[in-house]
């Protein structure tokens, strides 16, 4: 079962914009493109690299890192097609932006989500945390 949670108001992520979200353990990147919303893991595949840092073409997400490429639809890599991001499904309302999590994943959601992952070595100035994780669709 899929539990979706509240991450953004949807005017915080304008046409164009990407927003890291940390939820449990995971990074998530959110992205706004056309006015339509993706989210993916922010873990490049390749080597780890921040996705949400990178710039999007064409509904494509290029790696900041090597310049990878994933397609914001289904995760899939443009370079190698057995290699995926990770996306989840995003749902808008209120005009506020929902991602959704299954369940093996809302298991590590809720007490440490403000914790940035000490193994985190880049900086991204972005890193936010999701509404209300309390609340479900
Ligand atoms: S880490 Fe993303 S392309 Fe290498």
């Amino acid at each position: 079962m899929i539990k979706f949670i509240k991450v953004l108001k949807a005017e915080d992520l304008p046409i164009g914009k990407s927003a890291i979200i940390l939820v449990g353990g995971l990074e998530i990147a959110v992205f706004n493109y056309k006015n339509e919303y993706f989210a993916i893991l922010n873990k490049c595949p390749h080597k780890g690299g921040p996705l949400g840092e990178g710039r999007v073409q064409e509904g494509i997400v290029i790696c900041p890192n090597h310049e990878w490429r994933f397609e914001l639809k289904t995760g899939n890599s443009m370079q190698n097609p057995e290699m995926k991001v990770k996306i989840f499904p995003v749902r808008i309302k209120d005009e506020k932006i929902y991602v959704g999590f299954d369940q093996n994943q809302t298991k590590i959601l809720g007490k440490e989500a403000s914790a940035l992952p000490a193994s985190l070595k880049f900086k991204i100035p972005t890193i936010l945390k999701p509404i209300n994780p309390e609340e479900e669709l």
